[in-house]
């Protein structure tokens, strides 16, 4: 279990980037979502021992992370948001080599641990490739190949499918799912399908605060009757926010498809819809501006 208490974050510049953050993850993928700037890089990097946080409290299991980071180095395993460097060295090698760095000193050991996850990764056939190489999805999964090394009980990784078509995409979320079956994984996203379709637990953080939290299954029911749904032409648009609680809004076919968060039936044309995870993650931003 990864515990974090009251975790704030002020850069020297002023730029409050954490405030307040409590969470429990548990066993399983835990989705952190949040819109570009909210805090996920600082938060992953204060429970990845990269950065000091202002002030607050992480535990994994028995280890006080901000006390004894090395403790939690030996069971972790951290994707960065920009992993930045692609070598003009093959996969195996560049494994190999960050599994010496990661304390495999017996050769033997340590070539069955490279082997077994390069092939787990799916990178097998193209292990004498450069990384220099290698396609977007390649590399995330390369990047998840690294993490794995030495069996952490914690992975934390940074938006990872940022950028991948959807096929790599699925496969890297696949991928996590069945690395999150016995440990804690910690992914951060500003893409929706990616928790929804995957995480058993969520967060959503915005302006360096939880703004909403739970399973995204029952953060949809918390939802139900409450959505209604218009289609309006674009001009209509403004006076409908100034009378009602509009989440989102989307083009189709020249037209605005608008969500509205109601108790009550708006009547008007409005039609009932069954809430997204999409629309509990409209719902929150906007709750989250309100305040
Ligand atoms: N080194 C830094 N110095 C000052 N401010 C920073 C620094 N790093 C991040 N910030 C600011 O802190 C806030 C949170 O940034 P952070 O990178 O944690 O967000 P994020 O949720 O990871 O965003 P993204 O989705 O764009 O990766 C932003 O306002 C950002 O501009
Ligand atoms: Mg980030």
């Amino acid at each position: 279990m990864l515990q974090i208490d009251d975790l704030t974050h002020v850069y020297p510049n002023g730029q409050r980037a954490l405030d307040g953050v409590t969470l429990r993850i548990g066993k399983g993928l835990f989705g952190l979502l949040g819109p570009n700037g909210a805090g996920k890089s600082t938060l992953m990097r204060c429970c990845a021992t990269l950065q000091t946080p202002t002030a607050g409290h992480i535990r994994f299991d028995d280890i006080d992370v901000l006390a004894e980071p090395q403790a939690l180095r030996r069971t972790l395993g951290y994707l960065p948001q920009d992993f930045g460097v692609y070598p003009r060295v093959s996969a195996y090698d560049m494994l190999d080599h960050m599994a010496v760095l990661k304390g495999f000193s017996d050769g033997r050991a340590r070539k069955a641990e490279v082997e077994r996850l390069l092939e787990q990764v799916n990178l097998w056939a193209v292990r004498k490739k450069a990384l220099a190489g290698f396609s977007g999805g390649m590399r995330q999964r390369f990047g998840i190949a690294q993490a794995l090394l030495g069996d952490p009980g914690l992975i934390i990784v940074d938006e990872p499918t940022a950028g991948l078509d959807p096929e790599e995409r699925n496969r890297f979320l696949n991928l996590l799912a069945e690395v999150g079956e016995d440990r804690v994984v910690l992914l951060s996203t500003h893409i929706v399908e990616d928790v929804a379709d995957l995480c058993q637990a969520m967060a959503i953080i915005a302006e360096g605060r939880i703004v909403q939290q739970g399973a995204p299954q029952s953060l949809m029911q918390s939802l139900a009757g409450r959505i209604w749904i218009k289609t309006i032409g674009k001009s209509e648009l403004a006076a409908l926010r100034a009378e009602r609680t509009v989440i989102s809004t989307r083009l189709s076919g020249g037209r605005t498809v608008v969500h509205v968060l109601s108790d009550a039936d708006p009547g008007d044309g409005f039609e009932p819809f069954a809430g997204t995870l999409e629309d509990v993650y409209f719902c929150a931003l906007h709750d989250a501006r309100a305040a």
